[in-house]
Order: C-alpha cells, then sequence, then structure tokens
C-alpha cells in the first residue's frame, strides 16, 4: 500500500513544482550570502545600513530612551487606523514638510519602510493614470523598477550618470524627459543622497528639473530614505520645497529606516500633495483602498517610536544630535577613502561630491564579483559601495584591495 503522502501526490496536480528559482536578490541576496560566509575579515558593504566605527549597527539612544517612554506609557496594542496614527501623520508631515506647509493639502499613511510607500503610491496612482509610464534615473534603487512594474506600470530610465560615472548628466537628463516625457507620466526623484550613486543635482538644477516636469505636465514622485543624511534634515528637504513652487501635486515617500536607524521596524510614510483639501479627502481615500487590499494597517511599534521622538523637544533634541553624527562620520569616511586611494596613485575625487551614505566606486561587476572571490570584500555589482559601512579599522585593507580591484 502506498503511504498517506504518496497516496495523496498521484491523486494532487502538483502545481509549485513548476516554479523555478528566482534569481536572488542584487543587494539583499548579496547580503544573506555575505552571512553565510565562513572567513573572517569578511566586510560587507552591501545593504544601505549604518554602522559606527566599530562596524556595528546601533539603537540610537533617543529610541532607546523612547521605547522606555513606550514600556511605561502605550495602553493597547489594537489595530492602528488604516493611515496610521494621528500624532504619527502630523509629525511626519511637519519633519519633511515643515511647520509652515498647509497641512489640509497632504494626504499621509504610515507605511512598512520606504519600500512600503513607493508600492502603496504606485498602486494609488495605477488607478487614475491608466497608461502613464514610470520614469526612474539610470542607473536607480535595485527595486525601484520591479516595484512600480509590479504596480502596473510600465517603467523608462532617464539619463542620469555620465560616461565616466563621475557625476550627473544633467543636460542628457533634462534634454530626454522633455524629448521623450508625456503629459501624465510620473517621474521618481531622489530627494537627495541618490541610491546608488550619491550624485545629487544642485539647487539652481532641481529648479530646471522642476520646470521640465511643470512643462511636461509630468507628476514628481520623490523618493526621500536619507533626509538628514546629506546636508541636513532641513537642507535635504529643499528640493521638495522646489518642486512644490511649481507642482501643487506631488507624491513623497519617505523612510526612517536610516535617519532613525528603524531598518527592521519598517517605518516609512507616503505623502501625496494635492491642489486643494476636496482632492486630500478624495486621495486619502484611495491610499486607505490600496493599504487595505495589502497589508491592512500599519504595525504599532516603530511609527510610536517615531511620534515619540518628534513630540518630544528634548528626545527630538537629542535624535537631531544623532543624525548629525551619523552624517559626519559617513562624510569622514568618505573622505579617508579618498586619501586612502590618492596614497595609492587612484584618484577617487569625484567621491567628494557624492552625498549619503553610497558611494558609486566606477569598479565593475567583475571587478565586484573579484573583491568578493579574493578578498570577502561584498559590494553591490553595480560597483556602489555603502560608505557608511567603512570603518578606520578596515580602510587600508579595502583601499588596497580596491585599488587591486582597478587594476584587474
Ligand atoms: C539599499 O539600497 O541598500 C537599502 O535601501 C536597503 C534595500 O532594501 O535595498
Amino acid at each position: 500500500m502506498l503511504p498517506f503522502t504518496n497516496f495523496f501526490v498521484a491523486w494532487v496536480r502538483l502545481m509549485f513544482e513548476h516554479f523555478s528559482l528566482a534569481p536572488p536578490d542584487s543587494i539583499l541576496g548579496l547580503n544573506a550570502a555575505f552571512d553565510k560566509d565562513p572567513r573572517d575579515g569578511k566586510l560587507n558593504l552591501t545593504v544601505g545600513v549604518f554602522k559606527d566605527d566599530a562596524g556595528r549597527t546601533p539603537i540610537l539612544e533617543s529610541v532607546k530612551l523612547a521605547e522606555a517612554k513606550i514600556f511605561q506609557d502605550q495602553k493597547t496594542k489594537g489595530y492602528l487606523p488604516i493611515e496610521g496614527g494621528k500624532d504619527y501623520i502630523e509629525q511626519v508631515n511637519r519633519l519633511v514638510l515643515g511647520p509652515e506647509f498647509d497641512m489640509s493639502r497632504v494626504a499621509t499613511a504610515h507605511t512598512p519602510g520606504g519600500t512600503g510607500a513607493l508600492r502603496t503610491g504606485a498602486d494609488t496612482l495605477s488607478k487614475l493614470l491608466a497608461g502613464s509610464r514610470f520614469w526612474v534615473s539610470n542607473p536607480t534603487w535595485a527595486n525601484h523598477n520591479a516595484v512600480f512594474q509590479a504596480a502596473g506600470f510600465e517603467t523608462l530610465s532617464y539619463r542620469y550618470l555620465n560616461a565616466a560615472k563621475t557625476g550627473l548628466d544633467f543636460d542628457g537628463m533634462l534634454h530626454q524627459l522633455s524629448q521623450e516625457g508625456r503629459s501624465g507620466d510620473v517621474v521618481c526623484l531622489h530627494a537627495c543622497c541618490h541610491n546608488p550613486t550619491g550624485i545629487d543635482p544642485t539647487l539652481e538644477q532641481w529648479k530646471e528639473i522642476s520646470d521640465v516636469l511643470a512643462k511636461k505636465k509630468m507628476l514628481p514622485f520623490v523618493d526621500f530614505a536619507y533626509q538628514g543624511f546629506g546636508d541636513g534634515l532641513a537642507e535635504d528637504a529643499m528640493p521638495i520645497s522646489i518642486l512644490l513652487e511649481q507642482h501643487p501635486e506631488l507624491v513623497i515617500c519617505a523612510s526612517f529606516s536610516k535617519n532613525f536607524g528603524l531598518y527592521s521596524e519598517r517605518v516609512g510614510a507616503l505623502m501625496m500633495i494635492s491642489g486643494s483639501p476636496k482632492s486630500t479627502e478624495a486621495v486619502m481615500s484611495q491610499i486607505r483602498t490600496s493599504i487595505r487590499c495589502n497589508y491592512s494597517n500599519p504595525p504599532r511599534h516603530g511609527e510610536a517610536i517615531v511620534a515619540t521622538i518628534l513630540s518630544d523637544p528634548q528626545l527630538s533634541k537629542k535624535w537631531r544630535g544623532e543624525v548629525d553624527q551619523m552624517r559626519s562620520r559617513i562624510h569622514s569616511m568618505r573622505s579617508a577613502l579618498i586619501q586612502g586611494m590618492q596614497a595609492r596613485g587612484k584618484d577617487f575625487g569625484f567621491l567628494a561630491d557624492q552625498k549619503g551614505m553610497f558611494s558609486y566606486t566606477g569598479l565593475n561587476p567583475m571587478q565586484a564579483d573579484w573583491l568578493k572571490n579574493e578578498k570577502g570584500i561584498y559590494i553591490v555589482g553595480t560597483g556602489r559601495i555603502n560608505v557608511a559601512g567603512l570603518t578606520s579599522s578596515s580602510m587600508e585593507s579595502i583601499c588596497e584591495a580596491i585599488a587591486q580591484a582597478c587594476s584587474i
């Protein structure tokens, strides 16, 4: 007689057998490979996670204090509203848009991380914008295309990086968007600390970008994952203010993974700005519908941390200081990398203009593979390194390894 499971198999159609193996994620897949690598002295410069000079990803002190407060004060773990709690939404609106902004024009929802905001935003737009395309920079964050396509959009790339891979191809970007963009298309822009290149437009260039998008009637869709890691919390939001001067409608996807160090708590926000409070209400209702059929409503803990910090002047001051410290550590690591490469006869001076966690080294996939296989140094295949993962003690060996990789 057949054992029970075999008997079952004989009668049921095995659908999962038709699945083939999906390729690993180009960032998180490398992270997983790193974890399995048994070599001592291996170094992970793939995923965008801040590390201190001892190579740890610390919980911010302001976060610990907020958690202690929440532990004392929190009364319930009941469901939050679909869009998240009121305090969180008010605080996040102020942080991103500044206290003076007319909040009756903003429909905001707490989303699970910045990725949740991107997906919920794209899902919400796809109901309205049949036939519109989503433009992303070339290169862009490795997950952008997949997220926007999953929401039903066709994605197209606009030129961003110059041929030498050292700076912005600003003319190419503007030319392409103005020649090939269509009214109603959505344009994904990185407000600061462009991922993966670290190359940002200047404020003057932002004005011109805004101009082209307004003339073409294209919708700015701003990925804002690194507020505070470029020039400062207020400074990094300047491109959004510039866009708002000409664009009554705008989408912002904020993440608090990096600036609050809340990676695994999944805290972000989708903010859709409308021309009038009446539209805001309708937009909010559409966002709620997108969320309800996806993850239903957001998790409580991360948003409680952010809301607690931002609503408490002392905690807020401490947090702002911690953001400043993270930014200045990244800055000093980038300078040390440039110097280390210079000492080996390699000019990496172009990195000095890059901002935020990432730098684009110009290394190709083969060189990235060589670094991984020969040196146990993991970087993304595009040549992106997480500068925030460098430490003083690993700097010499990394510079040496990159210099060697440059000559293969
Ligand atoms: C990154 O680009 O490394 C981060 O945004 C983390 C991620 O999810 O890819």
